[in-house]
C-alpha cells in the first residue's frame, strides 16, 4: 500500500480585460498575421491595476476548492508557484492564505518560472506522500504583464496573466501504474543557460522588479529538446509508452513548441491540450489553465492517464504523470 495525491478538483481564473494582437499592434511594430503564425497566441488577459497575483491565486484557488467540495479548513498546506510574487518577501501564499481564512499548515512559494507548477506539484506530492500531510492547494498564479518591457516586440506579445489551481487529497494506492493519483513527477534545471531568458532586475541587484530578457530561438531549441527527453523519462519510470498517454497537457508557451514536441512523441495533435491561442503564455499558471479547460470540456475523465510538462527559465524543465 502506497499514498497518492488524488487530483480532487480544478480551478483557474483570468483577468477580465481581454488584449487582442490587434491592439498590441497600435502599440509595437507587430501584426496579428505575424503573432498568429509564429506563437499561436490570439489574444492575452491582462490584470487590473491594483489586481495582484494573489487576487489571481485566490479566485482559482478557491474555484479548485468549491470542484473538490474542500473547504480551507481542509487545507493542510498552500503553495504558489509564482514568478510575479506580490512583494519580494512575504510568500505570495501567505496571502492567498490569510485571504481564503486559513489559519493552521504551512504557505509558501516556489518559483521556478514557467516549470513553477509541475515543481510545486512535485513538492505538493512529496509532503503528501511521506504522511506529513493529508491535503494541499498548488497554485500557479502570475502578472507577467508587470515584468514585460512594452516596448520590445520580441517578447511583450508573448505572455499575459492568469491563475489556476488544483486542490490534492492523500489516497491510498496500490503502487502501480493503475493507481489514480499522481504517479510520478520528474523536474530538472541547468541554471548555466541563465542568460537565455531571465529578468534583468531584483531586490538584490538592482533593487527594481525588472524587465524580461530572452533569447527566443534558443529557448526554442532547447524547449522541443528538454521537454520530450523528460516525458520519455516519466513514460519509463512509470512502464508506459507514448501510446497510453491519454492527454498531454504542456505549459502553453507557444503553439510550434507544443506540435514539435507532440510529433516527436508520436502523438496525435488531438490528445495535446491547447489554450496558449485564448491567453498566451502565462508561465506557472498555463498547466493548471489547460487542465481547467480539458477538465470542464468533459476532455478528461476519471482513469485517464494525463501528462504535464514545462520548460521556463534558469533553464528548468520538468514533467509529472497523472491517473485521473
Ligand atoms: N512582430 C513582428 N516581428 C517580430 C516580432 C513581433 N512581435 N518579434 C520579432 N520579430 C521579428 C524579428 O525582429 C526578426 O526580424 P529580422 O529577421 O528582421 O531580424 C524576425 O521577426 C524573426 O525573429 P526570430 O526571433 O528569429 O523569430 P522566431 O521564428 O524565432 O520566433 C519566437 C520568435 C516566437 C519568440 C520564438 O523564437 C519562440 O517562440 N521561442 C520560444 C520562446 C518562448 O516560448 N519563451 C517562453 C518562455 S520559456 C517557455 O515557456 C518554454
Amino acid at each position: 500500500m502506497v499514498i497518492r495525491s488524488i487530483v480532487a478538483g480544478v480551478g483557474a481564473y483570468l483577468p477580465a480585460r481581454a488584449v487582442t494582437n490587434a491592439e498590441l499592434a497600435a502599440l509595437v511594430d507587430t501584426s496579428d498575421d505575424w503573432i498568429v503564425q509564429r506563437t499561436g497566441i490570439r489574444k492575452r488577459h491582462l490584470a487590473a491595476e491594483g489586481e495582484l497575483t494573489s487576487d489571481l491565486a485566490l479566485h482559482a484557488g478557491r474555484a479548485a476548492l468549491d470542484a473538490a467540495s474542500m473547504s480551507a479548513r481542509d487545507l493542510d498546506l498552500v503553495i504558489v508557484a509564482t514568478a510575479t510574487p506580490d512583494e519580494t518577501f512575504p510568500a505570495t501564499a501567505t496571502r492567498v492564505q490569510a485571504a481564503l481564512g486559513m489559519t493552521r499548515g504551512a504557505a509558501f512559494d516556489v518559483q521556478a518560472v514557467c516549470s513553477g507548477f509541475v515543481y510545486a506539484l512535485n513538492v505538493a506530492d512529496n509532503f503528501i506522500r511521506v504522511g506529513q500531510y493529508k491535503t494541499a492547494l498548488v497554485i500557479g498564479a502570475e502578472t507577467f504583464s508587470r515584468i514585460l518591457d512594452w516596448k520590445d516586440r520580441t517578447t511583450c506579445v508573448l505572455f499575459g496573466d492568469g491563475a489556476g489551481a488544483v486542490a490534492l487529497r492523500a489516497a491510498e494506492g496500490e503502487g502501480g501504474k493503475k493507481d489514480r493519483g499522481i504517479l510520478s513527477n520528474h523536474i530538472h534545471a541547468d541554471g548555466r543557460h541563465h542568460d537565455m531568458l531571465y529578468v534583468d532586475g531584483g531586490p538584490s541587484t538592482t533593487q527594481t522588479a525588472g524587465y524580461l530578457r530572452m533569447q527566443g530561438r534558443e529557448v526554442f531549441r532547447h524547449a522541443v529538446t528538454n521537454l520530450s527527453a523528460v516525458i520519455d523519462e516519466a513514460l519509463a519510470a512509470n512502464g508506459m509508452t507514448a501510446a497510453e498517454i491519454d492527454w498531454l497537457v504542456p505549459h502553453q508557451a507557444n503553439q510550434r513548441i507544443l506540435e514539435s514536441t507532440a510529433k516527436k512523441l508520436d502523438l496525435p495533435p488531438e490528445k495535446v491540450i491547447v489554450t496558449v491561442d485564448q491567453h498566451a503564455n502565462t508561465s506557472a499558471a498555463s498547466i493548471p489553465l489547460a487542465l481547467d479547460s480539458a477538465v470542464r470540456a468533459g476532455k478528461i475523465k476519471r482513469g485517464d492517464v494525463v501528462v504535464l510538462e514545462a520548460m521556463g527559465g534558469g533553464f528548468t524543465w520538468g514533467a509529472s504523470v497523472i491517473r485521473w
